[in-house]
């Protein structure tokens, strides 16, 4: 067989043959895709990575008639044989090698296959975990397939364009120390520092700002994180990033890279055109007109406040929220009048999930608002509501009345609801938008403390220095910080550095890190500042979510080849797993009875 081999080099790949091919003499190899046994002729759907082919057996030649008549679904086979042109009859319009089909002249089984536990097959998939557990037969799928290789397009056009545009790939390590850095650290014991850790990272953050301060002026890195957090539809607990940085740079040249960058890549692998720049929204204007800093803004539907118009009101749903210094938006479902009593329910139970209250209605008819809670309302308020929200005849108006906080929440996650319920949007755009100026630190109200609404690395805008002089003023600062949303995606988050000691000394502060534990975990860092660091600043846009967007696919699973659980686990190899005694020994670590009984519940 290994002779077949050697003599018999592949001439083709089989998906590349076309018309032209007709009458030449071609070696493929690949997987039996289909058979179809007449008795006479048997044809097979010949697959490899670059596609499908006809191969077909004529009984004239009785040997290799004879060895066809074995093969079976996924056997592994090499072939002889000569290009025709299928008979009119016969030609598949549906792929791309439709018009041919190869006359087989030799045939060599290579290897064969027991029958599949997952079928390869887009019609008819298996349930996720058992597609999982066989990845790599999944793989097999041809959307799967073309994804990871859209993937592979989409890593080698960022290489290209930014090699081009004088950016160095530089790596940074895997194995490294444990810092707070917003999600949960992956951790690694050291055998040779027993009790001690590596923590793998969370971004390479702190890296790739040394790099600057090491005089690299612009750096990349296709760079795979890890953090140990909740997941969702769009999070994997180890991930991509197209991280970079740059020296002396304005938060406009970053923006300009980045939307050259997109072009580029969009053209070259998808063949799509976008317009930029893109536009901007700063995070107090995404917050209302959409209630959210990842705005889908391929629909409108945009909400509208409305307390002022209830600041009398006698309904005490709202005076209660507006008393306590919350406020009253809503938004409006166009069309949507005729949704029935379910309807609605279900509309309010998405708010009660997400912790509100309810989510109050009313219909317009005739030119007035009824039901729901229109008899809470005078005249003059719903004749104000009708103004200020244009509502029109048929459309149904949601009112939420909470916190800002939960406001913005529910009616986000309602717009975003009924955009999918109600085809708003088209599947084929791609919407871009830069959300900026977030403000630098949010309130963590459970555990009375200030956070970074980013990341702790962030320049805050000059004017906004003065703010930290006072607790009060915290909230106020805003920071040079900007996301890439595209069709209510965080594609991308990056920021302005703070290049100043004394600056970044006062974020720790206001962080509530003492002197001792930043000396212990951000010393090293610290000290780097010290001896001329270049402004500089960067971003990283996630390379998963990129390639989500551009392959349509629903889930992050599906563009990375060997993605984990939603219970951050391998089905494959069955990973996280136990490890020997002996092991544990080495590092010095013993597993408590507590983890051994959680083990044994599960
Ligand atoms: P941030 O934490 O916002 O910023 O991450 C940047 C981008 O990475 C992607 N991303 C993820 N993708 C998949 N699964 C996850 N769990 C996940 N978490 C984040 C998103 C996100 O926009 N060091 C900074 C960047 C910088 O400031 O330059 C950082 O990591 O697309
Ligand atoms: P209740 O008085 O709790 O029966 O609520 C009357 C209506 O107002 C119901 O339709 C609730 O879903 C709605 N509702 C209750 N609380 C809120 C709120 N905070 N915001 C909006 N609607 C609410």
């Amino acid at each position: 067989m290994l002779d077949f081999i050697r003599n018999n080099k592949r001439t083709h790949f089989a998906g590349k043959l076309n018309k032209n091919n007709v009458g030449e003499k071609v070696t493929l190899m690949g997987w039996v895709h289909r058979r179809r046994d007449l008795g006479g002729l048997i044809f097979i759907d010949l697959r490899d990575v670059s596609g499908i082919m006809q191969i077909v057996f004529k009984p004239g030649i009785a040997e290799v008639h004879q060895k066809a008549g074995r093969l079976r679904n996924e056997y592994v086979i090499a072939i002889k044989g000569k290009v025709a042109a299928r008979q009119q009859e016969n030609i598949n319009p549906n792929i791309t090698t439709g018009e041919i089909e190869v006359e087989v002249e030799d045939l060599l089984l290579l290897n064969d296959s027991e029958p599949l536990p997952v079928q390869i097959n887009e019609n008819i998939l298996a349930e996720e975990d058992l597609r999982l557990k066989y990845r790599y037969l999944d793989l097999r799928r041809e959307r799967l397939k073309d994804i990871i290789l859209l993937r592979h397009e989409i890593i080698f056009a960022m290489r290209e364009f930014l090699t081009n545009k004088n950016f160095f790939e530089i790596e940074t390590p895997i194995l490294m120390k444990s810092t707070p850095e917003g999600a949960r650290d992956y951790l690694v014991p050291s055998r040779i520092y027993k009790g001690k850790f590596f923590a793998l990272p969370q971004s390479p953050q702190m890296y790739k700002q040394l790099l600057m301060i090491g005089g690299f002026d612009r750096y990349f890195q296709i760079a795979r994180c890890f953090r140990d957090e909740d997941l969702r539809a769009d999070r994997q607990p180890e991930f991509t990033q197209l991280d970079l940085e740059m020296s002396f740079a304005s938060q406009d040249e970053i923006f300009h890279v980045i939307e050259e960058m997109f072009i580029y890549i969009f053209r070259k692998t998808i063949n799509t055109e976008l317009k930029t720049p893109f536009p901007r929204l700063s995070y107090s204007e995404s917050m209302e007109r959409f209630g959210i800093d990842k705005p889908d803004m391929r629909f409108g539907m945009e909400l509208t406040s409305i307390s002022d118009i209830l600041k009398n009101t006698e309904f005490k749903v709202f005076s209660g929220s507006l008393e306590s210094g919350g406020s009253v938006r809503c938004i409006v479902a166009p069309g949507c009048s005729g949704y029935s009593r379910k309807q609605i329910d279900e509309l309010t139970d998405i708010a009660r999930h997400l912790g509100g209250k309810g989510l109050a209605f009313c219909k317009v008819e005739e030119n007035d608002l009824t039901s729901g809670i229109s008899k809470f309302l005078s005249e003059k308020e719903s004749r104000n509501i009708l103004e200020k929200t244009k509502a029109k005849e048929g459309d149904l108006i949601l009112f939420a009345a909470d916190t800002d906080k939960m406001v913005f929440k529910i009616l986000a996650e309602i717009r975003n609801h009924f955009g999918r319920e109600l085809k708003l949007y088209d599947k084929n755009e791609f919407n871009f938008v830069w959300i900026t100026d977030f403000p630098l630190f949010e309130y963590n109200e459970e555990e009375k403390k200030w956070e970074t609404a980013h990341h702790m690395f962030t320049l805050p805008k000059e004017e906004h220095i003065k703010y930290f002089d006072n607790e009060e003023d915290y909230g106020k600062i805003i920071g040079q910080l900007y996301d890439l949303v595209c069709n209510g995606l965080e594609l991308s988050s990056g920021s302005i550095r703070c290049h100043r000691l004394d600056v970044q000394k006062k974020i720790f502060d206001v962080l509530g890190f003492s002197e001792e534990e930043l000396e212990e975990k951000f010393g090293f860092f610290l000290n780097a500042l010290r001896y001329g660091t270049p402004p500089h600043g960067g971003i990283a846009p996630g390379i998963d979510r990129i390639v989500m967007i551009m392959s349509k696919a629903e889930s992050i699973r599906d563009v990375i080849a060997f993605p984990k659980t939603l219970q951050a686990a391998d089905l494959m190899s069955k990973s996280p797993s136990a490890v020997a005694k002996e092991q544990l020994d080495e590092l010095g670590i013993a597993i408590t009875t507590k983890a051994q009984r959680h083990e044994e519940e599960k």
